[in-house]
């Protein structure tokens, strides 16, 4: 199946990927779109966002053609690639974060694969970036953080943030939901959106529910970050989601999850999608 041909530019292309999701970049804060251009020249944030968004079109056709009765709706479809689109805009800091601060955090999201995130935020510029560590460690501070914190409790800043910077801001409120909560099988819960039933009840207008969109943003994520990040194989990719779910002590008995994972396995094996999404890098 061939795609729509390549856009020029990575806004472009996040254009005509939120058009078909019924989402006018035009109408979204620029101040996010600048954040998304940050991203797009630091990090590989936004391209693995795009190969989600795609792949999630193809599980939309793969449902629409093999289970009409388990088809996604409209409003299911937007959440789940406008979610997709935006769920590691956190990854450019927090949301009162200078440009300069946007910066930093957007270039200590770029270096991948760590060997251990127990590391402290110093020792890790000590190590990356041995020239002007101290000036990062200076920056990081003025951004109100403590560079004594862990890496991985830094990574888990990123959903919070995202929550912070898409909040009323032309983005649609299941899309903010999705997005904030894409890290929730890691136990990652901004401002405890996710209560004790299945309802977001916080800063979402009527509490939307995590439903299968939420879910489906969640594994994508995880899909691209295991194929690209990690460098596992589909089949290695797919074994490590289902253990993911089935190891997680409130979605362990999940339907939702795992029919997702057979739906994502299914599309890929089927040849919806090319095996080899990963770009050399
Ligand atoms: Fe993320
Ligand atoms: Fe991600």
């Amino acid at each position: 199946m061939t795609r729509t041909a390549p856009e020029r530019t990575p806004f472009e292309r996040l254009s005509a990927i939120s058009a078909r999701s019924g989402l006018d970049l035009e109408k979204v804060d620029p101040a996010i779109l600048e954040r998304m251009r940050l991203l797009a020249e630091t990090t590989e944030t936004v391209r693995d966002s795009e190969r989600a968004a795609d792949l999630a079109e193809e599980i939309f056709r793969y449902y629409e053609t093999l289970t009409p009765p388990e088809r996604f709706s409209s409003l299911e479809r937007r959440t789940v690639v406008i979610g997709t689109l935006f769920s590691d805009i956190g990854k450019s800091g927090p949301a009162d974060a200078s440009v300069d601060g946007q910066r930093l955090v957007a270039e200590m999201f770029a270096v991948e694969n760590i060997p251990d995130g127990a590391v402290s935020v110093g020792a890790f510029f000590g190590v990356y970036f041995r020239s002007n560590a101290s000036d990062r460690v200076r920056r990081f501070r003025a951004l109100g953080l403590d560079p004594e914190m862990s890496m991985r409790e830094f990574w888990n800043l990123h959903s919070v943030w995202t929550l912070q910077i898409l909040r009323g801001d032309g983005v649609p409120p299941q899309a903010v939901s999705a997005a904030a909560t894409h890290h929730l099988l890691e136990n990652v819960n901004p401002h405890s959106m996710f209560g004790t039933d299945s309802r977001l009840m916080k800063y979402v207008q009527n509490s939307a529910s995590f439903g299968r969109p939420e879910k489906l943003v969640i594994l994508l994520d995880k899909y691209e970050a295991a194929r690209r990040r990690s460098h596992r194989t589909h089949d290695e990719a797919i074994a490590w989601l289902r253990q993911l779910v089935q190891a997680h002590p409130r979605f362990c008995n999940d339907q939702d999850f795992f029919s997702l994972i057979d739906g994502l396995d299914a599309v890929i094996e089927a040849g919806w999608r090319p095996l080899t999404s990963s770009p050399s890098h």
